[in-house]
């Protein structure tokens, strides 16, 4: 497909589970304008995306996308990025947008030279429902705006704390177990399984809504205002922290945090 010489305001290298799902976001936001375009890999996402949406142009090689694009987006896995960027050429002032997990701003830049500032993003699944947290570090206006209106914009000045965020989002796979145990518990005690799922599903997307708009002075009383003395909520929550659950959690935390290695 061509492309017209105008310049594109972003271009994705790596079109890849997470790109698919950030561009699919962007281009379902209201009032979305913005060129986008695409590396020609993935090769079959990289034409779905560009048939599906007048916005994105899928170009035959990185360079071109990096010649059309103001702001470039590093989108393929920590260990593809040398051989991905490897003998291309960037334009001094050229944004650098990388999703690259564990690997910081400060180790991006050189590699892009003379491109940047560079701006580490975390982008997680929910973001196709235009929910959930989106790390931007450093905030750079112009990243911060193309990614707007895409979950909840947190920024961080100091890239040595995106590693905090990055084993927080490492909750994940936890909350759906512990959703999946909920669930088949209900269904040992004889509830059909269709039930017990939405019961569950529908209780937990209810307690974060509530828990997403309670004023932050009031977040720290949310365990005890959703339990009464002697009651059921109470008995479970007394008996969890007894256990050491919410202590294990912490030391989790602490034990990734210390030892993570990302790239
Ligand atoms: N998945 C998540 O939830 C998530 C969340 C936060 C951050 N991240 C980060 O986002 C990045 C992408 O993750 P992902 O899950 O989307 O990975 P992925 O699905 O494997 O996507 C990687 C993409 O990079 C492409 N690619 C590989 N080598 C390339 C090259 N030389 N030139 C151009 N494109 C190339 C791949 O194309 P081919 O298919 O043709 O090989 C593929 O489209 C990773 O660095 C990861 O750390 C992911």
């Amino acid at each position: 497909m061509g492309h017209d010489a105008r310049m594109a305001s972003i271009g994705f290298l790596g079109v890849g589970t997470i790109s698919e799902a950030v561009v699919r976001a962007m281009c379902a936001r209201p009032g979305m304008s913005d060129d986008i375009v695409l590396s020609p890999r993935s090769d079959d996402r990289s034409r779905r995306l560009a048939s599906d949406f007048v916005q994105c142009t899928r170009l035959d090689s990185n360079q071109e996308v990096i010649d059309a694009s103001e702001i470039v987006v590093l989108a393929m896995r920590p260990q593809q990025l040398d051989e991905a960027i490897r003998g291309l050429n960037f334009r001094r002032g050229q944004i650098v947008a990388s999703f690259i997990a564990g690997t910081p701003p400060s180790d991006i830049g050189p590699l892009v030279a003379p491109a940047g500032p560079v701006s580490q993003i975390i982008p997680l699944p929910a973001i196709t429902l235009h929910r959930g947290p989106l790390v931007i570090s450093p905030a750079v206006p112009q990243v911060v705006e193309a990614f707007a209106g895409l979950g909840d914009v947190v920024t961080l000045e100091d890239e040595a704390t995106v590693r905090t965020l990055s084993c927080a989002s490492a909750i994940m796979s936890t909350y759906y177990e512990m959703q999946n145990a909920l669930i088949q518990w209900i269904t040992a005690q004889g509830i059909d399984e269709e039930t017990a799922s939405l019961y569950v599903r529908s209780e937990l997307e209810g307690l974060a809504a509530v828990g997403k708009v309670t004023p932050e002075e009031q977040r720290r009383g949310l365990p005890g205002e959703h339990q009464t003395r002697g009651g059921l909520n109470e008995r479970v929550r007394e008996r969890l922290l007894r256990e050491g659950w919410f202590d294990t959690l912490v030391e989790t935390m602490d034990q990734v945090h210390r030892t993570a290695t990302l790239r």
